[in-house]
């Protein structure tokens, strides 16, 4: 009977130690654990404000550059072909071949006397015949000298250049 009690005793110390152990265990994870969080919040804050900065480092000036430039780029562009129909140009592209050297009826740019006639009847009337094409004496003008592609502008300017030309 003694030997059982005593068999008991150790039986409950033994029980003891062990909750005392997984206690001590628990408490001990548990401690782990809170340290951990706190570290790697803080570590999380630090990289996610990195992150943050680089972001906006990176970020911020590409993307005022590529704006900025883009819309400086587009207006000089819309400012170059506004002011870049060339009456000369277009003259030469669509329209010498026929009046450079006065072919089929065409009035020869830089004869006076050819063109006298024809100016006095007014500017409307030049850009008129150009653009809508047009049946004289001395042959068929066509339109826009058959160059459909050409804006109204386009022959006005050319018409504005043989007209100078031809005074
Ligand atoms: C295929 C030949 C040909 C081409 C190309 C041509 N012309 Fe003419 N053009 C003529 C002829 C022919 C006349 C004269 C018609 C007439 O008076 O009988 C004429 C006349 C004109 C006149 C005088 C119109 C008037 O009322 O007296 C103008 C201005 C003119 N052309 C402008 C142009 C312009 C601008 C171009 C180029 C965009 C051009 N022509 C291209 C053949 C051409």
């Amino acid at each position: 009977m003694s030997s059982s009690m005593s068999d008991q005793k150790l039986i409950k110390s033994f029980y003891i130690f062990i909750v005392l152990g997984v206690v001590l265990t628990l408490f001990l994870i548990f401690l782990g654990n809170l340290n951990a969080g706190t570290i790697n919040d803080r570590q999380r804050d630090g990289r996610n404000s990195m992150a943050e900065t680089a972001n906006t480092d990176t970020l911020e000036p590409v993307g005022q550059i590529s704006v900025a430039d883009a819309g400086a780029d587009q207006a000089e562009i819309i400012q170059v072909a506004t002011v870049s129909i060339d009456g000369a140009s277009v003259y030469q592209s669509a329209c010498m071949a026929c009046h450079a050297a006065g072919i089929a009826g065409a009035p020869r740019v830089g004869d006076v006397a050819g063109w006298a006639d024809r100016i006095a009847q007014g500017a409307d009337t030049l850009y008129a015949h150009a653009i809508q094409g047009f049946q004289g004496k001395a042959g068929v003008m066509p339109a826009k000298g058959g160059n459909m592609a050409l804006s109204d502008d386009e022959v006005e300017a050319a018409v504005d250049h043989m007209v100078a030309e031809s005074q």
